[in-house]
């Protein structure tokens, strides 16, 4: 994963002090497996990237050395145990598609907020151009989220269930 600084920040949400956003990392294979396979089918209805299992968990932490892409999980200890509780990543490539999920029971908690400053941030360091998502219209709490970090609304999609959104960090 390239590398820029300040690649981890401390933020504190709603109930939690001290939550910590930094680069996943191969050896957090396990408990970014738990992350995923504790997703609701709520969640997964509206973030499905690929399958939120662990031998998605494994491919990503695998590829960690390798891609182009950029990877980041927000964890906090809990009962003496590092807890994750919220992912973004964004892929290669100058104007990369972001995909991001926080904890059920975590949501709307300011994590998801906090997540995607800290994405743009690093993004615009790590010399992207913009960033791009899709969204389903039907997720209101999500497009605010994308909305207060400076995403607009490019188009609609699927037959005008879901928008894509994009965030242009400069005039090309
Ligand atoms: C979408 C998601 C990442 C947002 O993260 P979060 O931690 O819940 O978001 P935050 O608490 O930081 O902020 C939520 C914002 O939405 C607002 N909000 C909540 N419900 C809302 C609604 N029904 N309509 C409009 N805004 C709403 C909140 O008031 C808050 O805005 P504010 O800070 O201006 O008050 C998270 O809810 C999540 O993981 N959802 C399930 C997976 C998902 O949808 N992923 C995105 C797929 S595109």
């Amino acid at each position: 994963m390239q590398q820029v600084d300040n690649m981890e920040k401390t933020v504190d949400i709603q109930f939690v002090k001290g939550v910590k956003i930094r680069p996943l990392r191969g050896e957090d294979l396990d408990i970014f497996a738990e992350f995923l396979e504790s997703l609701s089918p709520k969640t997964e209805d509206t973030f499905h990237p690929h399958p939120l299992d662990s031998a998605n968990a494994k491919r990503i932490t695998d590829a960690l050395e390798t891609t182009e892409g950029m990877y980041f999980i927000a964890t906090y200890f809990r009962y003496g145990k590092e807890w994750v509780i919220g992912y973004v990543y964004f892929g290669a490539g100058a104007v990369p598609s972001l995909g991001i999920c926080v904890r059920d029971g975590y949501q709307g908690c300011g994590l998801g907020c906090s997540l995607m400053e800290h994405a743009v941030e690093i993004a615009q360091k790590a010399g992207r151009k913009g960033l791009t998502l899709t969204v389903h219209k039907r997720n209101p709490q999500a497009i605010r989220v994308y909305e207060k970090v400076g995403f607009v609304i490019a188009e609609e999609i699927e037959n005008g269930t879901m928008y894509r959104m994009n965030l242009q960090f400069e005039k090309t």
